[in-house]
Parts: structure tokens; C-alpha cells; sequence
């Protein structure tokens, strides 16, 4: 099982048994905001959102990690990676619940992703989006480093979309977690 270690998270593979915790988070309607449909999910939602990520685990050998608070040894979110079929690109992506915004932890945990991505993975470039008016995943995109490249309309939704290739990383990380 592939688990990585930031300062204060471990990341770990999702895993059947997670669904209260992301059924509590993904009940969330701040949460769910600026999601492609952005109203909270229910348990069965969830249930096939997590059934999704399950599988993607299972056909590309990567997906999305449960985020584990550390200090509490609790599920928070999930992050992690995403192969987006309607673009032929990676995405990373990122969500925690409410109560841990603010903290720096979705930099935390994302710049530890794009490392796997691109020195685990070997990927050459690694992508996001969000929407327009996601302030706060947009800093995180910009704070680990990836760079404005254009906007897209994706699933009817127009969407900022972020890129960050192999050089870019090393120059903005130096090798080095922030
Ligand atoms: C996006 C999200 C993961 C950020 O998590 P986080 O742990 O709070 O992120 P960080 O603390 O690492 O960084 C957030 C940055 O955004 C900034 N920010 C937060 N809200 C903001 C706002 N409304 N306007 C502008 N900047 C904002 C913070 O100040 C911080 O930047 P700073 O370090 O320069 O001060 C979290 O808000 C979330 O889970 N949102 C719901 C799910 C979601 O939208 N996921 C992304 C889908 S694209």
C-alpha cells in the first residue's frame, strides 16, 4: 500500500471502510461548493464517489489518498491523483473538511502528491482545475507551484485549469517540501 508522510498527514489509499468519514465531509455544503455539482452529497453519493475512486485505484495503480490528521489520527479529506480521460491528462486534486481549512494543509498534502507524481509516477506534466471563483484552490495551485495556463469548458462548466511539467516543479521546489 502506498502511504506517504508529510509533516503533519499521512496519506493512505482510500479504503472501503472510509465512507462515514467522507459521507460526513462530502455532506457538507461549503465543502461541496465549488464542485462540478456543487450541493452536498448523501451517503449513496459518496458511496459511488468512493466506489469510483476505488476502482480507479484499481485500473492505474494510483487515485485519490484519505488525508490523516496526524495529531488526531483522523480522516480529513482526501487528495491525490486523477487520470482525466477528456483531456489525456493528470490531475491533482484536493479536499479537506471545513474545520481544517487555513492550516496550509492542502499545500502540505498536495505538494507531496505532485512529488509522487512526477518521481514515483514519472509523469511529465501534472494538470488541475477549479472553478473560476475557487480563491483558495487556486492559491494552493499557486503556492505548489503550477502556473495559469488557460480556461476550459469541461462537463458545461467553464473552469481555470493549471499545469505545472517536470522543470517547472524542480525549479519551484528545489527538491525541497515546503
Ligand atoms: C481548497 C482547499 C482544499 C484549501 O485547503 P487549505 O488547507 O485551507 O489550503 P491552504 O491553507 O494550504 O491554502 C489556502 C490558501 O488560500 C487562501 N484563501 C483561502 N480562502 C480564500 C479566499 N476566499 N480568497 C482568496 N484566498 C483565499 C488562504 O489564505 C491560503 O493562502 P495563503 O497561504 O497565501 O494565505 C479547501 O478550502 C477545501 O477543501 N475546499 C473545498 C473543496 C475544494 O474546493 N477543493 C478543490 C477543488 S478544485
Amino acid at each position: 500500500m502506498t502511504v506517504i508522510e508529510t509533516p503533519r498527514t499521512w496519506l493512505r489509499p482510500l479504503v472501503t471502510a472510509d465512507l462515514d468519514d467522507l459521507a460526513q465531509i462530502y455532506g457538507d455544503p461549503e465543502v461541496m461548493k465549488y464542485r462540478l455539482i456543487s450541493q452536498p452529497a448523501c451517503r449513496k453519493q459518496t458511496q459511488e464517489m468512493l466506489e469510483s475512486y476505488l476502482a480507479h485505484w484499481k485500473q492505474h495503480g494510483f487515485g485519490r489518498w484519505a488525508t490523516i490528521y496526524k495529531p488526531q489520527k483522523r480522516l480529513i479529506g482526501h487528495c491525490g491523483l486523477e487520470y482525466l480521460a477528456i483531456l489525456d491528462e493528470i490531475e491533482v486534486n484536493y479536499l479537506l473538511a471545513r474545520e481544517y481549512w487555513g492550516q496550509g494543509l492542502a499545500t502540505e498534502s498536495t505538494v507531496a502528491v505532485l512529488r509522487y507524481g512526477f518521481e514515483t509516477l514519472q509523469y511529465e506534466r501534472l494538470v488541475a482545475l477549479a472553478k473560476p471563483e475557487n480563491l483558495a484552490s487556486r492559491r494552493v495551485m499557486e503556492k505548489t507551484g503550477m502556473q495559469y495556463e488557460k480556461n476550459v469548458q469541461l462537463y458545461g462548466v467553464e473552469w481555470v485549469f493549471y499545469t505545472i511539467n517536470r522543470h517547472q516543479w524542480k525549479q519551484s521546489h528545489n527538491g525541497c517540501d515546503l
